[in-house]
């Protein structure tokens, strides 16, 4: 790619949404289409984030405030934009973040109740206010989405987080969350009905994302 079109792409959506799952896939075709890709997360993009986000997500802290919350998510945020984000972008590579600021604008704002002004401003004047150029939500019904997690088994402790514990209300504000971000901002992020087999999902998001890439990846001849 070329040095200054890096491209930021995010994936959203509520636990078990397919955010990894999408996000893998996605990684690999682009490397096999020979675009040089960095694949991270938030949080625990970067090593300050990794001690983070065993404090955030850990099921011992489930009576965090939402505003401590809201400030270990921004302390990951600024740590890993500054670091390897634009560093990343800055050298033309794709960045693809599995979760990122409109995370926070639904589970902090929308489902917890933190004012948007208060995340505004400490995304601004903190974590630097990078928007992303795609936002893919994946979305589904919590309930389905919370079956997929628990067949899915516990592969990594850590990954079961207070999250996947809350109750269906707060799920469905979350998911109320992300629509309402992409009612707001349709340029920026697309809905994709999650509750698809893997490929299908692929292939919508495949579609999105074909309109924004340079053809200056080495095979990038070929399509998704
Ligand atoms: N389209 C799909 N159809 C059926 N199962 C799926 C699909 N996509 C992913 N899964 C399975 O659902 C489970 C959750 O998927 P995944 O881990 O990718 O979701 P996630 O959004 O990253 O979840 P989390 O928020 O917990 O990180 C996994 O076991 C995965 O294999
Ligand atoms: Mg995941």
């Amino acid at each position: 790619m070329n040095k200054k079109t890096g491209l930021f792409i995010t994936l959203e959506g509520g636990e078990g949404s397919g955010k990894t799952t999408q996000g893998n896939q996605l990684v690999h075709r682009l490397k096999e289409m020979g675009y040089p890709v960095v694949w991270t997360k938030e949080p625990g993009g970067t090593d300050i984030g990794r001690s983070l986000r065993e404090v955030v997500m850990s099921n011992r802290h489930k009576d965090m405030v939402p505003e401590t919350e809201l400030l270990i998510y921004m302390a990951d945020r600024t740590q890993h934009v500054k670091s390897k984000i634009l560093p990343a972008l800055r050298d033309g590579k794709i960045v693809i973040s599995d979760r990122y600021h409109d995370s926070s604008v639904a589970y902090q704002h929308f489902a917890r109740g933190v004012p948007m002004t208060t995340l505004n401003f400490l995304f601004r004047e903190l974590a630097g206010g990078l928007i992303p150029n795609i936002t893919f939500v994946l979305d589904m019904a919590p309930e389905t989405a919370i079956r997929r997690i628990k067949k899915r088994g516990i592969t990594d402790p850590a990954s079961l987080s207070k999250f996947e514990e809350e109750a269906l209300p707060f799920h469905r504000k979350v998911r109320h969350g992300f629509l309402k971000i992409a009612e707001l901002e349709p340029e920026r992020v697309k809905v994709i009905p999650a509750d698809r087999p893997r490929e299908e999902v692929f292939q919508q998001i495949s579609r999105h994302l074909s309109a924004l890439l340079p053809s200056n990846g080495e095979n990038s001849h070929e399509s998704f």
